[in-house]
């Protein structure tokens, strides 16, 4: 196992950054006539535009020569074959096989046909879905549900949310569905306020079935769901789980057949194609989760066979490299601008942190290379009147995705006009920026005095050069959602792979879980603190001392 730092290409970028510090994209394009046309990559209905970046014809063939030393090729074919690319758990990563091309039908993993377990569960997905939109799966009082609750956490939670807000337009008006993730028992007491449990159904969402936040949520909704009026012989008909672990959902009460089973080759935060996604399917029904699940093979079709250098996930990865490990870029925003992608980022938060905030490459030594940036952002326009101030004039390098559809599913008046306007805005700004001499003129122009000029003019300089991608589609559909997330989900890959770290394990967040437990355990006995820190000593004592 090698450090990036070792390859032949990593080391001509470190010397190509050098000459590429004082280039100003706006001079590569007056150099280059052709340059937009040329950075434009096309894949499963997305367009890239990745022409306002701090990159040329060297920087770009450096970046692919860099992938091929990371073994990119070798390492996509080992994923969709089923090599036990998650090292430390050995497990296969399969969340492509979830969204296999219907054309086939077979894909053996360590002796089992994976793709009929996964057909075998969209079948049971398509039935129960079928039985809740018919009105034919009944409460125990014989009414038809209109409420579905999700319980989940984590990849458990945040996909299948984002996705169902995502594709709000395509929304089934029959069922509501809700979702509850936090142990904040605001979360849960919230939803419950407004719902019937004549008419409720919970869907537990839990690959392990042993996840903290997830039981407390069950076992207060079903506490809720009987001292309500339900009965213990009832909560089949009104509770069903997704999990890998079926004997805990059992013997939580749920009827075998209500169980949606789960594998320990799906990552929690690659499982919304799952059953984790049935709260999607029950939302906007299985016909437009087929679709989902088609844009997202799309895009896997395209990142296993297109070249490198015209490959999406390879270009957005290679160039996010660039800036992490040679600009020193810390951050990294995606900007949709479409309401309904609103929460988009923080499911690309998730998918993105968990998998390449590591520190170890995959043989165990110390990585001598930043990994994962942070990831974060939120819709467009309203960023702008937040957070863009920093992107323009902050100290920082930020780089910057903007999503948008070309068309809206609400064509009011002239808002997505404005809306879209507003994006290439940004792009534009980030890159142009303000000279000094123009804010001067400026100023003078709007007829401010010397003195003014002087004292203003400065603060009004935007030193632009800041990189940005712009990924268009014709509308938000099912199917170039599901071709988006594949998209980040792949770029999360590329990059880890350059990293040489193992993007599908989670071992950081364990220790949190275990000090948990231990300071609960504090929060409920009269146990001897002392030999904790004084700082958690006193905040022990200060919500005891608040419980009484
Ligand atoms: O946060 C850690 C984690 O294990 C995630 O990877 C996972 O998606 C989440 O917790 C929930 O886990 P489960 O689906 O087992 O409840």
């Amino acid at each position: 196992m090698r450090s990036p730092t070792e390859f032949s290409a990593w080391k001509k970028l470190a010397e190509h950054q050098q000459e590429m510090i004082s280039v100003d994209m706006t001079s590569l394009f007056q150099a280059d006539p052709k340059r937009a046309d040329k950075y434009q990559a096309q894949a499963a209905g997305w367009t890239l535009d990745y022409a306002k970046n701090r990159a040329n014809d060297t920087t770009l063939s450096l970046l692919t020569e860099l992938a091929n030393e990371a073994g990119m090729k070798n390492a996509i074919d080992g994923m969709f074959s089923g090599a036990h690319i998650n090292n430390t758990e050995d497990r296969s990563v399969l969340h492509v096989a979830l969204r296999a091309s219907q054309a086939q039908d077979t894909l053996m993993v360590d002796g089992v046909n994976v793709l009929a377990e996964v057909r075998a569960t969209l079948k049971q997905m398509e039935q129960f879905v079928a039985q809740l939109h018919t009105g034919e799966w009944q409460g125990y009082t014989g009414k038809a549900i209109t409420d579905v609750v999700s319980i989940g956490i984590g990849g458990s939670y945040l996909g299948p949310k984002v996705v169902a807000e995502a594709l709000t337009p395509y929304k089934k008006d029959s069922i509501k569905v809700h979702f509850v993730a936090n142990i904040d028992g605001s979360d849960i007491t919230g939803k419950l306020k407004q719902l019937n449990p004549e008419t409720t159904l919970f869907v537990i969402s839990s690959k392990t079935f042993g996840t903290l936040e997830t039981l407390s949520n069950a076992n207060a909704a079903r506490d809720w769901f009987l001292s309500n009026g339900g009965s213990q012989d009832n909560v089949s008909k009104h509770f069903a789980a997704v999990s890998s672990n079926v004997k805990k959902a059992v013997d939580f009460g749920m009827a075998k057949e209500n169980i949606f089973p789960m594998w320990d080759w799906v990552g929690g935060r690659y499982s919304l194609w799952s059953a984790i996604g049935l709260p999607v399917a029950i939302a906007v029904g299985m016909d437009n989760f087929y679709e989902l699940l088609d844009g997202a093979h799309q895009m896997d079709e395209h990142f296993r066979t297109a070249p490198l250098e015209e490959n999406l996930p390879v270009i957005m990865g290679v160039l996010g490299v660039w800036y992490i490990n040679f600009h020193n870029a810390q951050t990294h925003a995606l900007i949709p601008y479409d309401h309904y992608l609103r929460a988009m980022p923080a499911h690309i938060q998730q998918l993105d942190m968990e998998s390449n905030g590591k520190a170890n490459l995959l043989n165990g030594d110390a990585v001598e290379t930043d990994t994962g940036p942070i990831i974060w952002g939120g819709a467009g326009t309203n960023g702008q009147h937040a957070y863009h101030q920093l992107l323009h004039q902050g100290t920082r390098l930020v780089p910057v995705d903007f999503i948008a559809p070309l068309t809206s599913h609400n064509p009011i008046a002239e808002h997505h006009t404005h809306l879209f306007a507003n994006c290439l805005s940004q792009s534009q700004a980030l890159m142009v920026g303000k000279t000094l001499e123009q804010a001067q003129q400026e100023l003078k122009d709007a007829g401010a005095t010397d003195e003014q000029v002087a004292k203003i003019a400065p603060h009004k300089v935007i030193k632009g050069n800041r990189p940005s991608n712009t990924l268009l589609t014709d509308k938000m559909t099912p199917a170039s959602v599901g071709a988006l997330i594949a998209l980040y989900e792949h770029r999360t890959f590329v990059q880890g792979t350059i990293w040489g770290i193992n993007s599908f394990d989670q071992w950081g967040v364990e220790l949190g879980k275990v000090l948990g437990t231990d300071i609960y355990n504090r929060l409920v006995s009269n146990s001897d603190n002392s030999a904790l820190d004084a700082s958690t000593q006193a905040l022990i004592k200060a919500f005891k001392k608040a419980q009484h």
